[in-house]
């Protein structure tokens, strides 16, 4: 049995880290784990123009503790809307800090009302992002009241990705937190120019557990968790080596209080526990040593950025998920609060064969 596994340091392709008191609150987490993280711009107001996310980048530096300044880097990205014009994608493209461009189908998820209405508005700007080789990042699900919320990603697929992807065949695009097996199966067929992240919350849970003795909040996000099918091929591309398939936690603190709600806000923390979370789901398949080129290398190549070059240890080493974390004078429930976990996660300065 590996009791202990060293690999590059990783990334988090897809993270919320939210501002203010609550920024600072739950940034540590994610830098003491990861070297860069991709910054998610739905705030209030959302991060739609290059000086926004230059302030949201010096703010997010700003709180971030003294020994992890220089271990941690926020890589930002900009909010589409139907109005981004196709010169903001140059000045995001040129200010050497914005990575991506976010796609949020207006209404689709927690603070995406100023998102887009309808993706043809948006060819000028997308053609921009083409040409000057800026990802698009797509929240992948239809906001149409018709469609089953289950359904929302492969009728996604078929309405706008397929169409988009025809239209614009040298844009990057990362199909964020992949959730269904059509998901899978579309990223791996598509071009060398798709790929898509996938949650450790998507690993390791199905469906059921919103249900389990009662209606459970806290297991509550966007894309909903899918059935047990679904989960076994994201299990299998994240595991496959494919360079297409990438960690993004979509780590997303809500406040206890709107969670447990009776219109309970979408999102699971998982920050607290990000890297030892998704060794857990490697484990359980027997492909730990699978974790590495997921979690480190193939987010880096597509994004074309350097792989990193500091290590991080997971021990097997068994730990209590506290009931909650402070959270701006607020309480924020984690992942498996009160949980024991098997993993977990240390610095390694060097690495050790
Ligand atoms: C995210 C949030 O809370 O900002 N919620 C979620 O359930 N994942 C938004 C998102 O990424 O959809
Ligand atoms: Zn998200």
């Amino acid at each position: 049995m590996v009791n202990s596994i060293t690999i590059i340091r990783p990334d988090d392709w897809h993270l919320h880290v939210r501002d203010g008191e609550q920024l600072r609150a739950v940034l540590p987490y994610t830098a003491k784990q990861f070297a860069r993280a991709i910054i998610m711009p739905n705030l209030k107001p959302p991060v739609v123009t290059t000086a926004m996310a230059l302030a949201y980048h010096a703010r997010i530096l700003a709180v971030l503790p003294a020994a992890l300044k220089s271990a941690f880097e926020p890589l930002m990205t900009l909010y589409l809307t139907d109005n981004t014009q196709p010169e903001e994608i140059f000045r995001a493209k040129t200010s050497g800090i914005v990575q991506g461009v976010k796609l949020y189908p207006a209404g689709a998820t927690t603070n995406s009302d100023a998102g887009v209405t309808d993706i043809a508005k948006c060819y000028a700007t997308l053609e921009a992002m083409e040409t000057h080789d800026l990802p698009l990042l797509v929240h992948g699900e239809v906001t149409d009241p018709a469609i089953d919320v289950f359904d929302k990603e492969k009728v996604f697929i078929d309405r706008v990705l397929v169409p988009l992807v025809q239209r614009f065949p040298h844009l990057r695009i990362v199909f964020e937190h992949v959730t269904t097996r059509d998901a899978v199966a579309f990223v791996k067929e598509a071009s060398s120019f798709i790929a898509a992240t996938i949650t450790a919350h998507h690993l390791l849970l199905n469906r059921n557990v919103l249900f389990q003795g009662g209606i459970r909040p806290h297991y509550f996000c966007l894309p909903i968790l899918k059935r047990e099918t679904h989960r076994q091929a994201l299990v299998e591309a994240a595991i496959s080596g494919n360079p297409k398939f990438f960690l993004g936690t979509d780590s997303a603190p809500h406040s206890q209080a709107n969670k447990e709600n009776a219109c309970g806000c979408a999102g699971i923390f998982t920050a607290h526990a990000a890297i030892e979370l998704y060794a857990t789901a490697f484990e359980q398949v027997g492909a730990l040593e699978k974790l590495e080129a997921f979690a480190s290398f193939h987010g880096a190549d597509f994004y074309q950025l350097p792989r990193n070059n500091s290590y991080i240890t997971l021990n097997r080493e068994k730990w209590t998920v506290p009931e909650q974390y402070e959270f701006s004078g607020e309480k924020l429930i984690p992942l498996y609060a009160n949980t024991e976990l098997n993993w977990k996660a240390v610095d390694a300065p060097v690495k050790m064969h």
